[in-house]
């Protein structure tokens, strides 16, 4: 009589038991489901100060890293407008060289040339080197690098 009242109580608590671990499995798919309706909307990340405008040299570019830690290139155009541009190569990938007596940009891995503003010219790349928006603040440089 006494053992029939612990299995009694034992299916009781293995009861609450599961009907516990079905509401919080039944949560957290619900809390997964509203976070695929509703993502969270993130915010464009700010342009980052990278140096005053002062600092880039006229006749070459200056090298600086971007988010992650890719050279940019940031050259002074003859109209006085700054402009980034990305060395990753549009092809493949691989880094390409600006050479500032010709002012185009060579990628060494198949040959492909680009221009001043990062347009190709020559070779396999079909597709322009990646430019990053340029903002001057009273004389410092900002770079939106996403
Ligand atoms: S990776 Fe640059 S031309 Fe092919």
């Amino acid at each position: 009589m006494e053992k029939k009242g612990v299995d009694t109580e034992r299916r009781r608590f293995l009861g609450w038991i599961s009907a516990a671990a079905a509401a919080v499995l039944a949560a957290f798919a619900g809390l997964v489901g509203v976070g695929f309706l509703y993502p969270i909307k993130r915010r464009k990340p700010r342009p980052l100060f990278v140096c005053l405008k002062s600092e880039v040299p006229k006749n070459q570019p200056l090298e600086i890293k971007d988010t992650r830690g890719r050279k940019v290139l940031l050259m002074l155009k003859t109209g006085g407008e700054l402009m980034a541009i990305g060395t990753v190569c549009s092809h493949l990938g691989c880094t390409v060289f600006y050479r500032p007596k010709k002012k185009i940009f060579e990628c060494p891995c198949h040959s492909g040339v680009f221009d001043q503003e990062g347009n190709p010219v020559s070779g396999p790349p079909q597709e322009p080197l990646h430019r990053y928006p340029v903002m001057v603040k009273q004389g410092k440089v900002f770079i939106q690098f996403a």
